[in-house]
């Protein structure tokens, strides 16, 4: 039999090309009514607009926050963050499984060492008591990340990381102005990454940006993000104190950032309505159970729309069920067992069990494992979870109605 063959990953809108069937999806993108009229003025600026800083005192205000400060990106968001947290290497930071690689990349480039708390039975996140359950002497921090939009909830969690002294910030990529108890994702900790790439609910060419209301922090990441870790010193000109980064927003990435700012609340409010209404439709389909919304969610900014199978009901496995979903007319549909970063990156096990730096004894204190074993309620759950990333603004109540009718097909053609 021939070898399947690995192929390059795709991103952006040419991982959605081969997309069919009559869903929506984000592609072509809805750029905003301003879009053109800021990409215009930053080419008549000659470079020299001021929209950068536009985007940012925007983005801040309407998150109520004192500082934005605009990335390419948030994996360079999470990187700088990380870097201006200033830990040790072999300093273990607790972080969520279920996510994606721009998440730990940061944790990974600083030599801290990522510990993969489980996930909370019957959902995405992880919760205080899975935290708990990793918290070591070495422990600096905990990343949490709002899988498809979901909050984790974050008061018993901030609570824990109070009485250990630790740090808590939010990976609030997929849940872009969703709020938590009237409070927006990315707000609820020390600090919040956000993604504007192209995929994104919020989503522009590339693009990123930190959020929080601590100066100090701010400060330093600006310092080591966008100014490299140099100072101007006198009659001499940059000394780089520190190994910074040039992690700065591309002036057209912030006028589209911009433009889609001035549409973000609409899309996600009708988001948050159509998100509610297709999970109720398919809770309505026996055997099939949707992610749930916790009740402290007041808005579900949801970046893709996921739901479980029952095993024990239907012929096929969680694989082939997401294949004939996509067959039937849900573009993007599918398994995600690649969400579940410990078995995703097989390095770390490699390089925990060779005791590659920073793994080797020191810096680290104890022996890391990774792999799927290490997450084994998460791992379960991924094991029977179908999602669709192709969920966006763009669905309207008939929409739902004809993507439950077609999981609906798919679920009574393999039901025992
Ligand atoms: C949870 C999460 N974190 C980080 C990233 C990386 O974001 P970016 O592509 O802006 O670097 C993504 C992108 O999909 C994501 O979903």
């Amino acid at each position: 039999m021939a070898k399947a063959q690995s192929t390059r990953a795709k991103y952006g809108a040419e991982a959605w090309a081969h997309m069919k069937g009559e869903l929506p999806n984000p592609f072509p993108r809805t750029m905003g009514p301003n879009c053109m009229k800021y990409l215009q003025e930053v080419v008549d600026s000659g470079l020299t607009s001021d929209i950068i800083g536009r985007f940012e005192q925007r983005f801040a205000e309407e998150y109520g926050v004192k500082h934005c400060i605009a990335t390419p990106g948030c994996t360079p968001a999470l990187a700088v963050m990380a870097a201006a947290f200033d830990f040790d290497p072999g300093d273990e930071i607790i972080v969520s499984p279920i996510t994606d690689y721009g998440t730990i990349q940061g944790l990974l480039k600083e030599n801290y060492i990522p510990v993969f708390a489980d996930t909370e039975p019957g959902t995405v996140n992880v919760n205080a008591e899975t935290v708990e359950a990793c918290i070591t002497d070495r422990t600096r921090a905990i990343l949490l990340v709002h899988k498809t939009g979901i909050i984790c909830d974050m008061d018993p969690i901030n609570e824990l990381a109070e009485k250990h002294d630790l740090i808590v910030y939010e990976d609030a990529c997929q849940a872009v102005f969703g709020e938590y108890k009237g409070r927006f994702a990315g707000t609820l900790s020390k600090a919040g990454g956000f993604s504007f790439d192209a995929e994104k609910t919020m989503g522009s060419d590339v693009g990123g940006c930190v959020v929080t209301d601590d100066d100090e922090l701010a400060e330093r990441i600006r310092f080591i993000g966008q100014s490299r870790g140099a100072q101007t010193k006198p009659r001499y000109g940059r000394q780089h104190l520190i190994n910074g980064y040039a992690y700065r927003m591309p002036l057209c990435t912030a006028a589209i950032c911009l433009a889609q700012l001035e549409i973000i609340r609409d899309q996600v409010a009708r988001i948050d309505k159509m998100v509610r209404l297709l999970s109720n439709l398919i809770a309505e389909i026996p055997g099939i159970t949707p992610t749930p919304i916790p009740d402290y969610m007041n808005v579900y900014s949801a970046w893709m729309f996921g739901m479980s199978i029952d095993p024990q009901q239907f012929t096929c496995d969680a694989w082939d069920f997401g294949a004939q979903l996509v067959d039937a007319g849900i573009p993007g549909a599918g398994k995600a067992a690649y969400y579940l970063m410990n078995e995703a990156c097989p390095f770390l096990e490699h390089n925990a069990r060779d005791e590659v730096y920073p793994y080797s004894m020191p810096p680290a204190s104890r022996e890391h494992h990774y792999g799927a074993e290490a997450t084994p309620t998460a791992t379960a759950f991924l094991e029977n979870w179908i999602r669709w990333s192709t969920f966006c603004e763009k669905y309207q109540p008939e929409d739902c109605e004809l993507a439950a009718a077609l999981v609906s097909q798919v679920a009574e053609r393999n039901r025992r």
